[in-house]
């Protein structure tokens, strides 16, 4: 593997532990100004220490973040539709490679949308963007997208998606956890990060989706709701952080996220 790829895949996935957390605030591209995330800087600024990465639109980037962070972008490439367009799966990349490395970004992300009306178009996309990336060292990231059919998330779906991403040539790929994850993660040949999908009930579950997807094959979360849609959005991100990266339980996260509730002021 080229020099620049490997040392941008080792800047997103820490190379002692083998695990990321990335934190995901690229919602606006489609869903506008999502509860929460509506002032993106005062939701990033706070939680950006506990992040191994961070997924943002170009938008969000230049406006919200500053620039002298030494966090990893991994930036959002793809897009073009929008929560009320006709569907949500008819993306483009929107952002070109030229720009994304103008941005100094660590890898580029990108939707795919298996099963949908623009499966071959979403697709085709991210064969394109791996090509171009490769030629600069940029690793690329493929979301499996779901779109509106949440129900659609289950192993066979997801499996059949990573793989092809993984076939494509996506050096890492974003999907949902699901009841038997290990069979995404087996065939899947590339390492493997989860989306935390809508805010959960309780922290306690946010924890044991991160600890189960850990435990069977998943080097992290690409996490973004259950983190800055709770109260406590920093307590949130270092008990993730906690199960992710120390190997910690889903006890002693609860432990550690009451602990720096109560020392932090409620978001
Ligand atoms: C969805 O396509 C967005 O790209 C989000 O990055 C992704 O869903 C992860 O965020 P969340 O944990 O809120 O699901």
């Amino acid at each position: 593997m080229d020099w620049g790829l490997k040392n941008r895949l080792s800047r997103i996935v820490n190379p002692e532990t083998g695990r990321t957390v990335m934190l995901a605030v690229d919602h606006g591209y489609f869903l506008g100004p999502t509860r929460k995330l509506e002032d993106p800087r005062t939701t990033i600024e706070p939680l950006l220490p506990y992040a191994d990465a961070l997924m943002p639109t170009r938008g969000v980037l230049r406006a919200c973040v500053n620039p002298e962070s030494s966090t990893p972008i991994v930036l959002r490439v793809s897009g073009g539709s929008s929560v009320i367009g006709e569907d949500l799966s008819n993306e483009d990349i929107v952002t070109s490679i030229r720009d994304a490395l103008r941005l100094n970004v660590a890898g580029v992300a990108l939707s795919i949308f298996v099963g949908s009306k623009y499966e071959h178009k979403t697709l085709t996309n991210l064969a394109k963007l791996v090509d171009e990336a490769e030629e600069y060292g940029v690793p690329v990231l493929a979301v499996t997208a779901v779109g509106k059919e949440l129900e659609k998330r289950d192993a066979r779906f997801l499996s059949l998606s990573c793989r092809i991403a993984a076939e494509l040539g996506a050096q890492m790929v974003k999907t949902y956890y699901c009841d038997d994850f290990e069979k995404v993660t087996t065939g899947t040949p590339v390492p493997c990060v989860i989306a935390g999908g809508p805010k959960l009930e309780t922290e306690r579950d946010a924890f044991e989706l991160a600890k189960r997807a850990i435990g069977q094959g998943a080097v992290g979360v690409d996490m973004g709701r259950n983190i800055w849609q709770n109260d406590n959005p920093v307590a949130m991100i270092r008990a993730v952080r906690h199960i992710v990266q120390e190997n910690g339980t889903v006890d002693s996260a609860m432990e550690l996220f009451e602990t720096v509730k109560n020392e932090t002021p409620a978001g």
